[in-house]
């Protein structure tokens, strides 16, 4: 028998996931923070679910015809013997939560947003994660058009406010329960004529759900979409004028946007509105936002009849067109000689920190030398030296890394300069 380990196989993240490491994560915190900020002008508050669901929430929910349902989830059978699912998306959650504790019958507008990661088992390439992250809202029991716009001009502010250019809003209506079937029947027809021209999956898609040819990615099935009937021409009264008013709306909110027709968007559940911002920085996952109206969800699931709709926009795709720069962070050094100065300069740190400043205290590092040459590595704003005669005095030196002066004083002394004041 061999005596040799065998060779270990490199520990590493698993596909299509990845890590945000210290340098980077301070731009997903500001963009976290913004959104959160700009949300709760508008009246909404956090709603935040569990990360596994059961797996039936999203059969129900997403829809049976789906990519995500049919191909991407990340499902497995837990030790009790249920079908468990990462979530693949929020929408489902939220409309579940809802009817779980009843939220419908508070008082409060029914308004909720949540950030957080998202699990589909997609091919993985540039924009395109099988763990990634979402930032979503919903909004539930508000049928008028209006709400319909401004979620569209809160999307585009959030945008605006993290200095996001270059992107466009695009809008549609895929119909409801009333008119959609017409729709259907005639694009089956029309699909069915074009048979052999479409992808072995969107053979499938004739039978199952035609509208989800549109969501392929296959040029010759993009084509043929491109001659298919128009869901527009197929709109009840109804719908109709609900798509004349959100546009008047988008007008009122000043949104630039544009109707295409062949916006569907890849899940079952919408209905009235669709739309989604693109963005020209993101090459072909072009998806910055999508979202829609979903009025049949609630009581689909056997809840009370209130309608919804909502988006989610992608954090991974945000984050790689935005020019932020991660704010340098003002770090108090100290820099200490021997057990006393250590036990000082902790004593020290504890103060200033509950005076609201970013302490270091490290101590590994001997020499006074040793430890300014790890401030000055590190940027450190300023260094408090505690050292014998500092203890003695209890006067300490507070040295401005920037300016190169040189202070001393008492501990409220030198949180008085820190301040700027
Ligand atoms: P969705 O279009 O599937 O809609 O996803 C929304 C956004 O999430 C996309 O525009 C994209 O930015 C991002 N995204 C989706 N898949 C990936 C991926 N594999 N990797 C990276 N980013 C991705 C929904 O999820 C609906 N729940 C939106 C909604 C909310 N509709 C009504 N309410």
């Amino acid at each position: 028998m061999s005596t040799e380990t065998p060779a270990k196989k490199e520990l590493a993240a698993i596909k299509g996931t990845k890590d945000i490491l210290p340098g980077e994560v301070e731009i997903w915190q500001k963009v976290e923070a913004e959104a959160k900020r700009l949300f709760e002008l508008y009246g909404y508050r956090e709603l935040r679910a569990p990360i596994i669901e059961p797996t039936e929430l999203f059969e129900r929910g997403t829809g049976q015809t789906t990519d995500i349902v049919t191909k991407e989830m990340y499902t497995f059978t837990d030790k009790g013997g249920r079908s468990n699912t990462l979530r693949p998306e929020y929408t489902p959650s939220v409309a579940r939560a809802i009817i779980e504790h009843r939220l419908d019958l508070q008082p409060e507008p029914m308004r909720y947003y949540y950030i957080g990661p998202m699990f589909r088992y997609d091919k993985p390439q540039k924009g395109r994660y099988r763990q990634f992250h979402q930032i979503d809202i919903e909004v539930f029991n508000e049928k008028d058009p209006a709400i319909d716009a401004e979620i569209i001009e809160m999307a585009g502010a959030l945008l605006k406010k993290l200095g996001v250019e270059g992107t466009e809003t695009l809008v549609n209506s895929v119909g409801c329960r009333v008119c959609r079937p017409a729709y259907s029947r005639d694009l089956r027809a029309h699909a069915e004529r074009v048979r052999e021209q479409l992808c072995p999956d969107c053979q499938r898609k004739i039978a199952a759900n035609p509208l989800r040819i549109f969501d392929c990615k296959v040029e010759s099935c993009r084509e043929q979409a491109r001659r298919f009937p128009r869901i527009m021409d197929y709109l009840c009264p109804e719908c109709g004028e609900h798509f004349d008013k959100v546009r008047s709306y988008l007008d009122l909110y000043k949104v630039n946007y544009r109707v295409e027709p062949n916006l569907v968007r890849g899940l079952d559940y919408y209905t009235k509105t669709t739309f989604e911002v693109v963005s020209r920085g993101l090459g072909a996952q072009n998806s910055l936002l999508g979202g829609g109206r979903y009025d049949d969800m609630m009581r689909d699931f056997g809840g009370p009849d209130i309608c919804g709709i909502g988006f989610a926009m992608g954090m991974e795709r945000l984050i790689s067109i935005l020019d932020i720069q991660p704010e340098k962070k003002k770090v108090l050094y100290f820099a200490y000689m021997e057990e006393e100065g250590k036990k000082k300069a902790v004593e020290l740190a504890r103060f200033f920190r509950q005076n609201g400043v970013e302490c270091l205290v490290e101590f590994g590092y001997k020499s006074l030398k040793n430890q300014f040459g790890r401030a000055n590595k590190l940027g450190a704003a300023w260094v408090c030296v505690v050292g014998e005669d500092e203890i003695r005095k209890r006067l300490y030196k507070l040295k401005d890394m920037t300016a190169g002066t040189q202070t001393e004083g008492r501990p409220e002394d030198l949180l008085k300069i820190i301040r700027g004041k």
